[in-house]
């Protein structure tokens, strides 16, 4: 396929040999994925490449990785947990994802060879780079909202041009960031960039609004190839047979995060497009964070955006169908301000706690009155607003404040309402 050039990936090619040879012990390094397995042969039609040193090195390891019956990845699995071992030598716990899965990208692929009238197989970077699309791209220094429209990304859907600034000064995968412009922008920097916003935000979007600033989002270690390496934490799910005070914290922060993200200091309105429990995780200190960043749409409550021109005006082209589905979400003119609450109360708060936790848990019944508000689609918008508020307010005093939850322990001994 396409010949990448990364003087790096020599050492695994290596590595992936020697894994080739069947007389090894399955306690010796079997490193049986290299090029292929991480997708790195069908860059630049990829994330990037930050972080490919650190998987030659084996400082990224994760689940079965030393296993013998390491056929990873399955079709369908996209996530695996994994470890990060830095200089320091400590290990932290990571996310490994793809895209998407093995079989999506699959499928995604033989789908840009047939746009070229080509059966299966194809030169995937040629045929991207081809494209009307990319050839503007290619000849443009600023990032325009014509360049991403017909996107299926949600939170290009009505993108403002401080916006796509953002994404471009905060782009991590290219060696000089912090510039607006693109001057610095190889072609591959540019094909890798559309690449991952056609196909799925959440790289972005960690990128945009770190963890380190303050946004419940994790760590971005860096990429390789498709796949993505980030902080990891506990499924949310972990949560739901805990005792009652777990749970309410939880639901508090989750409440909270809701609201944070809808108004913030950039003014950036971050709303969901639709909730699963696996969108959320925790931390060893307690503090709940966004895992899946996928779904997350962007309004800018500063500049605004332009009214959606309808489907006949969209630049609607192969990168508008990366991602597995050509569907985009609703426009933004259609988001009601209430939708993440809506989102959150019905698919996650509901399981988090239960009309059950007020007979047996002394969870007041006025939480779950005014949950089974918020979770409900019948309601206006003002009631569920309303009810969210006030399920925050009921929870808020509910929370413990222990050694379990470092996130605000000991302050929490001190300061009232912290
Ligand atoms: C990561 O490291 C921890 C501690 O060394 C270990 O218990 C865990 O199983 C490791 N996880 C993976 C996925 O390798
Ligand atoms: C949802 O709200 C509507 C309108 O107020 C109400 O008729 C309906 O019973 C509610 N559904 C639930 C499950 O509470």
């Amino acid at each position: 396929m396409v010949d990448v050039g990364l003087d790096i990936w020599v050492v695994s090619s290596v590595l992936a040999l020697v894994a080739s040879s069947p007389s090894l012990a399955p306690q010796e390094k079997t490193y049986k994925f290299g090029r292929g397995f991480l997708g790195l042969d069908k860059c630049n039609a990829c994330v990037g490449t930050s972080i490919c040193k650190k998987f030659s090195k084996e400082e990224i390891r994760f689940e079965r990785w030393l296993s013998s019956q390491l056929h990873l990845p399955s079709a369908k699995r996209t996530t695996y947990e994994g470890n990060y071992t830095d200089a320091s030598q400590i290990e932290r716990p990571v996310m490994l994802s793809w895209l998407m899965s093995p079989h999506l990208h699959q499928v995604s692929d033989w789908s840009i060879c047939r746009s070229a009238g080509r059966e299966r197989t194809c030169s995937i970077e040629a045929v991207l780079r081809a494209t009307p699309r990319f050839q503007t791209w290619a000849r443009s220094n600023l990032l325009l909202p014509s360049m991403v429209q017909g996107l299926a990304t949600p939170m290009l859907r009505c993108p403002s041009q401080r916006l796509l600034d953002r994404i471009v000064r905060r782009y991590f995968e290219v060696t000089d960031v912090g510039s607006m412009q693109m001057k610095h922008f190889t072609y591959k920097d540019k094909l890798r960039l559309l690449y991952t916003m056609a196909v799925n935000q959440h790289p972005l979007m960690l990128q945009m609004f770190p963890g380190m600033e303050g946004w419940p989002f994790p760590r971005y270690h860096g990429s390789c190839g498709r796949v993505v390496v980030w902080a990891g934490g506990r499924a949310l799910r972990n949560l739901y047979s805990s005792p009652l005070e777990r749970r309410v914290d939880a639901a508090y922060q989750l409440l909270r995060i809701t609201q944070s993200l809808a108004s913030n200091s950039l003014h950036f309105n971050l709303y969901y497009t639709s909730v699963s429990e696996d969108m959320f995780g925790t931390l060893d200190d307690g503090r709940v964070f966004i895992t899946d960043a996928s779904t997350i749409g962007i309004i800018d409550l500063q500049d605004g955006f332009y009214p959606d021109q309808g489907l006949e005006h969209q630049s609607v082209d192969i990168f508008s169908c990366l991602s597995g589905s050509c569907e985009r979400p609703p426009p933004c003119e259609h988001v009601q301000p209430s939708q993440s609450f809506l989102l959150l109360c019905r698919n996650i708060l509901t399981k988090l706690l239960a009309p059950n936790d007020v007979r047996s848990a002394h969870l007041p019944g006025e939480a779950m009155r005014q949950l089974t508000v918020c979770a409900n689609q019948s309601q206006s918008d003002q009631r569920i607003l309303t009810a969210a508020q006030s399920l925050t307010e009921l929870l808020k005093p509910m929370r413990p404040c222990s050694r379990q939850y470092e996130y605000r322990y000991p302050e929490c001994l001190y300061i009232h309402n912290f």
